[in-house]
């Protein structure tokens, strides 16, 4: 199997899971990327069976009104049922780095309100340490060079990642050579320094199932 089949495998997947707990009311929260895209088209299949969307970046939310779904601002909505979004690598804590298509922040948000989040991946993205993947970390522009400065003290090579403006218009910085043997307390200190909007760990709010896409088929893994 290609990887493009097992990102499709994983998108169908992500619905077959999603489908016994929606009602017409429900919201769906979609996340950004390759992955997601593929559950985009296996959702736009079952319209009948949720209320709508909300979306984490601009690019999922034009690919979700393509089909026909309804996209909702997060703010309008009272819950979200589900959250089903791709990652960049997770460990068996189902612990993430995320935001390699620098959507991030939206992303972090969603899942924090979503009652369940659901991450799909294809089996490469399975690590025993995060870090190997360079971490997003999502910047306001003035504070670009500091915020760098104050990731080199924390051990990682930052690199300000060019072109790029994120949906809320800031800046990203990927830190490279950098392995989280402790995501959440690094989490919790990129946080910290002033001028970060967000970083694309997410430990503090991880998956809650992953649906890992292999060629023997797709395994669900829960959170431990
Ligand atoms: C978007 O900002 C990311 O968090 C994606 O979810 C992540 O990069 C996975 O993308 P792919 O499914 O394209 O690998």
């Amino acid at each position: 199997m290609t990887q493009d089949e097992l990102k499709q495998a994983a998108g169908r997947a992500a619905l077959d899971y999603i489908l016994p707990k929606l009602d017409p009311d429900s919201i769906v929260g979609v996340g950004t990327g390759s992955t997601t895209n593929c559950f985009i088209d296996a959702l736009a299949t079952r319209k009948g069976c949720f209320q709508g969307t909300v979306a984490s970046s601009e690019a999922s939310a034009a690919r979700l009104k393509q089909h026909g779904i309804p996209v909702y601002g997060l703010n309008s909505v009272d819950s979200v049922a589900v959250y089903v979004d791709g990652a960049d690598e997770s460990n068996d804590r189902l612990e993430l780095i995320k935001g390699g298509g620098a959507a991030l922040t939206r992303e972090k948000i969603i899942a924090a309100v979503a009652k369940e989040f659901v991450c799909i991946a294809d089996e490469s993205k399975l690590v025993g340490v995060l870090g190997k993947f360079p971490l997003p970390v999502e910047v306001i522009p003035m504070a670009r060079s500091h915020v760098a400065r104050q990731l080199v003290k924390l051990g990682g090579d930052p690199v300000y990642r060019e072109g790029v403006v994120t949906d809320n218009g800031n800046i990203i910085l990927d830190v490279y050579n950098f392995p989280i043997a402790t995501p959440t307390k690094i989490e919790e200190a990129i946080n910290n320094i002033t001028g970060v909007v967000t970083n694309g760990i997410f430990a503090r709010r991880p998956a809650d199932v992953l649906l890992l896409a292999g060629k023997a088929g797709v395994r669900t893994l829960r959170r431990k």
